[in-house]
């Protein structure tokens, strides 16, 4: 079954969105498998957005990801990945369609309240970066 990697940034964490956040995943249908409230280590920061390692924000992704907790989480279901995206929707708040969690609640591409994977490839490897085997729990919704 499709997974993929949802990381709420502390801003979405200190604006109080992590349940509002984990509502619109429930409600639309798909399963949670993984949560965990954390601090970013760097060394963790660094691997995670490696992509953009050359790109002149990444000093400050990484210090602002490292500044405070945040909650990451695996979600299952069919078409997660590409349907998490909408969800989340466009990178910069500020062009992102209203109803979409960024297109609701941001205005800054630096506070962008939630990072999601974008492809199933990299939600494999994001899953693999954050969180243990022991920490996944594979279930199915009997009711
Ligand atoms: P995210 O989906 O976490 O993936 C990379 C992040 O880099 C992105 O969300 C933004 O928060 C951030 N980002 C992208 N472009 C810029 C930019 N021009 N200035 C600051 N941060 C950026």
């Amino acid at each position: 079954m499709e997974r993929t990697f949802l990381m709420i940034k502390p801003d979405g964490v200190q604006r109080n969105l992590v349940g509002e956040v984990v509502r619109r995943f429930e409600t639309k249908g798909f399963t949670l498998v993984g949560l965990k409230l954390m601090k970013v280590s760097r060394e963790l920061a660094e691997k995670h957005y490696d992509v953009h390692k050359e790109r002149p924000f990444f000093g400050s992704l990484v210090d602002f990801i490292t500044s405070a907790p945040v909650v990451a989480m695996v979600w299952e279901g069919d078409g997660v990945v590409a349907a998490a995206r909408k969800i989340i929707g466009a990178t910069n708040p500020l062009t992102a369609e209203p109803g979409t969690i960024r297109g609701d609640y941001g205005v800054s591409i630096g506070r962008n309240l939630i990072h999601g994977s974008d492809a199933i490839e990299t939600a494999q490897r994001e899953i693999s970066l954050w969180f243990s085997d022991e920490e996944l729990v594979s279930w199915e919704p009997t009711m």
